[in-house]
């Protein structure tokens, strides 16, 4: 309890750009979140009053940021299983549980648990040797998706397999380094879609609506809220599968659940138990912030609204150029205000670099095609300085 305020402490693991935002939010209810990151200089520990370094992986780190807040609670997967079953052990109050990360942070013990309750996702085999895949793409066709079962993020961890000859390639050197690997069969899919939903101690659920997710290069770059031309029945699959895996799971906080949607149905592809880059857009796009929400939850207080405030809003990830471009973010910025005013822009205090993620756009308005556009438009003038509509500055 902090004594100032006489309100709970949150104690995040992960200094990232979830944690920054999250912070954001943690002000507003007159709180303040304490942060377990580490190195100095990473998004949230820029910004946040109450940061203590530390490694994700040192259980006395853990222990002692553990026994300094009232709940933990992750802005990514990599804290060590084992580590959390000690500190939930040693009393500590952990959400969501280690039980429930669990299928958040392997994706072959999440594939079994959904198998096992009749949640419809792709074939997949787990791989111990290469034969596996080569069976398996035999069996099921190729090409196949190769998965490490553990720590990927942003499509690192994920690989095209086209044939035998290319798995036999690329598999043997993953499995001698010690990557724990499955592999699935390569959905023919319509899009990428994804269902946001909240769950407290309580039993309390929330759901936002259902977004459509655009990935370029294994990263999402795009989110539309919500999912265009998905119809009603689809959207409500969507939402009771979300909330039935959470209540399942036992979840609480935050559940992402990323799907395929495909010509016969739905399919999951995996589960984040954290504010997600899918409901990135609820931080102006919808009447309660992802992170306010897992704020709440994880606090046990009742959950916020889910609506959208206006019929759309479009998120677009801002990710670092190939070459850094000789305008400085700060002109960048002064000429997207001055072409988007109503643009809401979130960057995250990293340095650029090719392919990182820098922040997003958030555009929230009527038609989604234009605000589509306008969100594209906007996140590659903040990484590149150039408009792709050949738009001239002068
Ligand atoms: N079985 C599959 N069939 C077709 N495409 C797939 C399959 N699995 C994954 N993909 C594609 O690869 C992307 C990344 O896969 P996945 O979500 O498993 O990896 P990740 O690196 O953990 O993702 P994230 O970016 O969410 O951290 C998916 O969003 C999808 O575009
Ligand atoms: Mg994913």
């Amino acid at each position: 309890m902090d004594k100032h305020t006489g309100l709970p402490v949150v104690g995040m693991v992960g200094g990232g750009q979830l944690a920054r935002m999250t912070h954001q939010a943690a002000i507003s209810l007159g709180q303040s979140l304490r942060v377990l990151a580490v190195g100095e200089n990473e998004a949230a520990g820029l910004v946040a009053g109450d940061v203590v370094l530390g490694h994700h992986t040192d259980l006395d780190a853990l222990r002692k940021f553990a026994a300094s807040v009232d709940v933990l609670t992750f802005d990514h997967e990599h804290v060590p299983g084992e580590h959390l079953l000690t500190l939930a052990m040693e009393g500590h109050v952990i959400r969501p549980a280690a039980t429930a990360l669990g299928f958040a942070q392997n994706k072959l013990v999440m594939r079994e648990m959904m198998a096992g309750l009749g949640v419809p996702g792709p074939a997949f085999a787990e791989v111990s040797t290469v034969d596996d895949v080569v069976a398996f793409g035999g069996e099921h066709g190729w090409p196949v998706v190769l998965k490490a079962a553990t720590g990927g993020y942003d499509g690192r961890g994920v690989w095209m397999l086209d044939t035998a000859q290319h798995a036999r390639e690329t598999v043997p050197e993953l499995l001698a380094a010690g990557t724990s690997l499955l592999v699935e069969a390569k959905v023919a899919m319509r899009r990428e879609l994804s269902a946001l939903v909240a769950r407290s101690p309580f039993g309390q659920g929330a759901a936002y609506p259902v977004v459509e997710t655009v990935q370029t290069g294994g990263i999402n770059t795009e989110v539309l809220a919500p999912a265009p031309g998905l119809d009603d029945s689809r959207v409500h699959e969507a939402q009771d599968l979300a909330l039935r895996i959470a209540a399942t799971l036992d979840v609480t906080g935050l559940l992402a659940v990323e799907l395929f949607e495909t010509d016969t149905g739905l399919l999951v592809n995996e589960l984040a138990m954290r504010p997600h880059n899918s409901g990135h857009w609820t931080m102006d796009g919808a009447r309660t912030s992802q992170f306010e929400q897992h704020l709440r939850a994880v606090l046990d207080y009742p959950l916020g609204r889910t609506d959208l405030v206006a019929p759309a809003c479009v998120s677009a990830n801002v990710l670092g150029a190939p070459e850094l471009p000789e305008m400085g973010p700060d002109e960048r910025l002064h000429h997207l205000f001055a072409r988007y005013p109503e643009a809401r822009v979130h960057l995250y205090g990293k340095q650029e670099r090719p392919g990182r993620k820098l922040g997003h756009v958030n555009f929230t308005g009527e038609r989604m095609e234009d605000l589509r556009n306008r969100a594209l438009l906007s996140a590659h003038w903040l990484s590149h300085a150039v408009w792709l509509d050949g738009h001239e500055i002068h």
